[in-house]
């Protein structure tokens, strides 16, 4: 078989959300962050790991027939944040940009500290405020613990 044929590719959409550049391996922690994962979940989703691009391996989740919103997607900059999200419609990238680091983070990443009152059994989210972005650093609103990008990306809930 020639390289060519020995590639497998991931068809273009027609319309819908294309996450790209993900950080190789990290795409099945994008659909965790966008709820994708659930159950519930009738969207049409592809997804491709380890591809090669011009800088590097990356990942691509595709969601065909919607246009997730930005501030959804913006959670995504906690584990990738070199991530691009394009809005596709009737097969053309109408809106090409960046994931951009939010101020704040709410629920979705759980704190280290386990006697962090936020991992105790009151039912408190964890939230926490983002301090830098390159690298990424982020702080507990409840105990000032601070995550790395590391960490963050093992506390996902
Ligand atoms: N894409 C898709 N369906 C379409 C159009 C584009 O799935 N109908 C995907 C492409 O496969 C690519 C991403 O959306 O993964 C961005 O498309 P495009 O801007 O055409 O590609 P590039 O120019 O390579 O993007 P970039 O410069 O962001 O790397
Ligand atoms: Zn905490």
């Amino acid at each position: 078989m020639s390289e060519e044929k020995k590639t497998i590719k991931i068809s273009p959409i027609k319309k819908g959300t294309v996450i790209d550049h993900i950080r190789e391996g990290q795409s099945l922690k994008v659909m965790k962050i966008l709820g994708l994962t659930e159950t519930v979940v009738k969207d049409v989703v592809s997804i491709a790991m380890n591809v090669e691009s011009s800088v590097g391996k990356k990942d691509i989740v595709k969601v065909e027939n919607r246009e997730i919103g930005s501030d959804e997607l913006d959670k995504i900059s906690l584990i990738s944040p070199e991530t691009t999200i394009n809005i596709i419609r009737d097969y053309t990238v109408v809106q090409k940009k960046r994931v951009q680091l939010p101020e704040r983070i709410k629920g979705i990443v759980k704190c280290k500290n386990r006697n962090c009152i936020s991992n105790q059994r009151e039912p408190i989210e964890p939230e926490f405020k983002v301090m830098s972005g390159e690298p990424v650093n982020i702080k507990c609103i409840y105990c000032e613990r601070e995550m790395k990008e590391e960490e963050i990306s093992e506390n996902i809930v």
